[in-house]
């Protein structure tokens, strides 16, 4: 086996915890942090909030060719990748996680459109624990044995395929890490969010207050604050009812559930 490149992980402080880690398996390392290096998660990294650890999966390739796929058993398209060669890249990547941290192990989770759909809730279950080892499948997928022997869970960012998990696995970074504390400035606090009270945002304007004719709503100037908590209010639930019966159907229960007090 080849040497393999040193983790991009933050340094770890003598006084704390490691952060919480993402480490990706890919055949496409390059593609890390990419868009996670800039903006809001890009800080966060640089102030060692949360770590990075990618791990080349076309390094824990045996034979001298470094294949990581072949044809699938009973025929069809495609590729699929070797069970022998993910399951030496998954036990280095539990390894080094292991040795990050004395914490509760992290969750192995394979991107793929089978997968458990990523939401709020899930998001913040991942926030809550010491990071995750993330496997991104190209060609036609991964070995089932592999998922099997490893408890891997498999989740979704959405019902369409992507070429490779790894935007998926972006995806997910950028979801949990903006909820780790001290991502978010107080003033950009999640909140206020779509989904974090069942229910999508209401609308936003800034100045001017009158633009190509289009006027900010009269309530949002009048510096009556329990009248735009209000206003913000019923658009939130508008916006929501219109456009995700699901989310206003579940909505409308728990309020419901909560009785007449809330
Ligand atoms: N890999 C390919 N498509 C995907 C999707 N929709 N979600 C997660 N991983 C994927």
């Amino acid at each position: 086996m080849s040497e393999h490149a040193a983790p991009r992980e933050a340094p770890r402080t003598a006084s704390g915890p490691a952060p919480w880690t993402a480490r990706v398996l890919t055949l496409f390392p390059e593609m890390f942090p990419g868009p996670l290096g800039l903006s809001l998660a890009g800080k966060a990294l640089e102030r060692g909030i949360w770590a990075l650890d990618v791990l080349d999966i076309r390094d824990f390739a045996r034979d001298k060719h470094r294949a990581v796929d072949d044809a699938p058993f009973g025929g069809g398209a495609g590729m699929v990748m070797r069970p022998d060669v993910l399951d030496a890249a998954l036990a280095a990547a539990k390894a080094r996680a292991a040795k990050g941290s004395g914490r509760a192990t992290a969750p192995v989770i394979y991107l793929s459109p089978r997968g458990r759909l990523l939401d709020r809730a899930l998001a913040r279950e991942l926030a809550r624990g010491p990071g995750a080892i993330l496997l991104c499948g190209r060609y036609e997928g991964v070995d089932e044995r592999v998922l099997e022997a490893h408890g891997i869970a498999e989740l979704s960012i959405g019902d369409y395929v992507l070429s490779g998990g790894e935007p998926a696995a972006l995806v997910l970074i950028d979801a949990v890490v903006r909820l780790l504390p001290g991502v978010m400035g107080n003033h950009e606090s999640p909140a206020e969010e779509s989904f974090e009270r069942g229910l999508l945002e209401y609308p936003h304007y800034t100045r001017p207050a009158e633009w190509q004719g289009r006027k900010v709503p009269e309530v949002l100037v009048s510096g009556h604050h329990e009248k735009v908590r209000k206003w913000r209010q019923a658009q939130a639930e508008r916006i929501t009812e219109q456009r995700r019966p699901d989310l206003w159907a579940r909505y409308v229960k728990d309020r419901d559930d909560e009785g007449p007090d809330r």
